[in-house]
């Protein structure tokens, strides 16, 4: 397919993303506290070969370089985050000098290169302090949370005017606090249902501080959406599909839209009732300035006796005999113009942003210093083929960024899938560009 960046218009937003707990690494600690990532790495089994995050990519040391590369990729967005820990270590009261002049110095280093800096408040590294007291199954949260946002406005509104509140609630309290293979490793339904409904008060009180604290800035936020079929065409099968969409794609998104929680399909949901207050139903509702929009595959469902809940189950790509990347994650290019077309069926849907699209593979630097990544070349230009499919139908689509800018720490994966346009090698910590970001690079290129 031909791709010519100049259909997308010259206001759309061509970046790249990135997180803080899966790039800065934690040494020098520089009087950052420990997050749900630090103590979950450390507990053996929980990450694949006993990987653990210290070092990650050094993005702490070596941002100014990797900010560089952005430049080269004719770039001007970066989406990163804020690590809440080290901001404030304990997640509440005193902050951290050194952690404010860390992305003091990021957000400075984006601008002085053209860079506009997209700011994600919480990609899953909440204080392990913050977990001692119950994490998100303690509503308490939400106020720890909007004092950490107001910190951050008062630092860095000035400078930063994109701000996304959370990264993919689904999936951090889902595998956190239901099926505890990701931190803090919490299961069952007593951890999810009130992780659920902090999560869902803190995205929209999030949104509403910093449109409060300046009405000029964007708000968004993000989540993980991907296209769901069921396996065969029975009824068990549709059921069970309808239940892993209402899971993956609607439990965030329709109460901050105002409809509630899609307790239709869900009806463990009615368990929410012990932790909603007066006037909790009102407050998850806000109006984003703009969705982050998160796509990777589709998923393909069929019925299960033996999985709570849901009563279903995912039928991976290879029993399927579809292509996959190094996450076992199926090659659906159609998924994100799916996605994008059942987002727009929803009446009050703020303008959308791909905020993560990409791929994992088997990345293999050569002798010759090259890594010639073609599946990745081809998995984007499909991708971005099909959004602008989705934009052609009307639908209203304002950027693409790609995840990620550097190989990094797949959380409970380890560094085995990488998923960068830069490769890291993790002995020397250098970054060479593999060939899919030449390929970027060019296709951003103004000649
Ligand atoms: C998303 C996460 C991101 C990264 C990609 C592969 O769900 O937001 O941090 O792990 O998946």
């Amino acid at each position: 397919m031909q791709l010519d960046k100049n259909e997308f218009g010259d206001d759309f937003y061509w970046g790249i993303s990135s997180s803080a707990f899966q790039t800065e690494g934690t040494f020098p600690y520089d009087g950052r506290g420990d997050s749900i990532w630090d103590q979950f790495s450390q507990k053996k089994g929980n990450i694949k070969k006993g990987h653990t995050a210290e070092q990650a990519t050094l993005f702490y040391k070596y941002f100014r370089q990797d900010i560089g590369f952005i430049k080269w990729m004719n770039l001007r967005n970066f989406r990163f985050s804020i690590s809440w820990p080290r901001v404030i270590p304990n997640g509440t009261g005193k902050w951290n000098q050194q952690g404010i002049d860390f992305y003091d110095r990021l957000i400075d280093e984006c601008l002085e290169n053209g860079i506009s800096p997209w700011v994600t408040l919480y990609h899953w590294d909440l204080p392990h302090a913050l977990e001692e007291k119950g994490g998100w199954t303690n509503r308490d949260v939400v106020n720890y949370f909007q004092d950490y946002l107001e910190l951050c406005m008062q630092k860095y509104a000035d400078r930063v005017d994109r701000w996304m509140v959370l990264n993919e609630p689904t999936a951090f309290t889902a595998l956190g606090y239901f099926l505890g293979i990701h931190a803090p490793g919490k299961k069952g339904k007593s951890n999810f249902l009130p992780s659920i409904h902090h999560a869902a008060l803190a995205q929209a009180e999030g949104g509403r501080l910093i449109r409060s604290h300046d009405s000029n800035l964007k708000v968004g936020t993000t989540f993980s959406f991907s296209h769901v079929e069921a396996h065969r065409n029975r009824q068990k099968d549709v059921n069970a599909s309808n239940k892993v969409d209402a899971i993956l794609n609607r439990l965030y998104l329709e109460p901050l839209l105002g409809m509630g929680y899609p307790i239709d399909e869900l009806p463990f949901l009615e368990g929410l009732a012990s932790y909603v207050q007066n006037g909790d139903m009102q407050k998850l509702s806000f109006d984003m300035d703009f969705i982050g929009v998160q796509n990777y595959s589709r998923e393909v469902v069929a019925h299960s006796y033996f999985t709570p809940i849901v009563n279903a189950k995912l039928v991976p790509p290879k029993k399927r005999g579809k292509p996959r990347t190094a996450m076992n994650w199926e090659i659906y290019p159609e998924s994100i113009y799916h996605v994008l077309n059942r987002l727009n069926t929803y009446d009050n849907i703020p303008p959308l942003v791909i905020t993560e699209n990409g791929a994992a593979f088997e990345d293999k630097l050569q002798s010759n210093g090259r890594v010639e990544d073609e599946q990745r070349i081809d998995f984007l230009r499909e991708h971005i083929g099909s959004v602008k499919k989705a934009i052609k139908d009307g639908i209203k689509v304002d950027g693409y960024f790609v995840w990620s800018l550097t190989d990094n720490f797949e959380w409970a994966e380890g560094y085995r899938p990488r998923f960068g346009l830069i490769y890291v090698d993790y002995e020397k910590l250098s970054r060479i560009p593999k060939k899919s970001a030449f390929w970027y690079r060019d296709f951003l290129s103004d000649n």
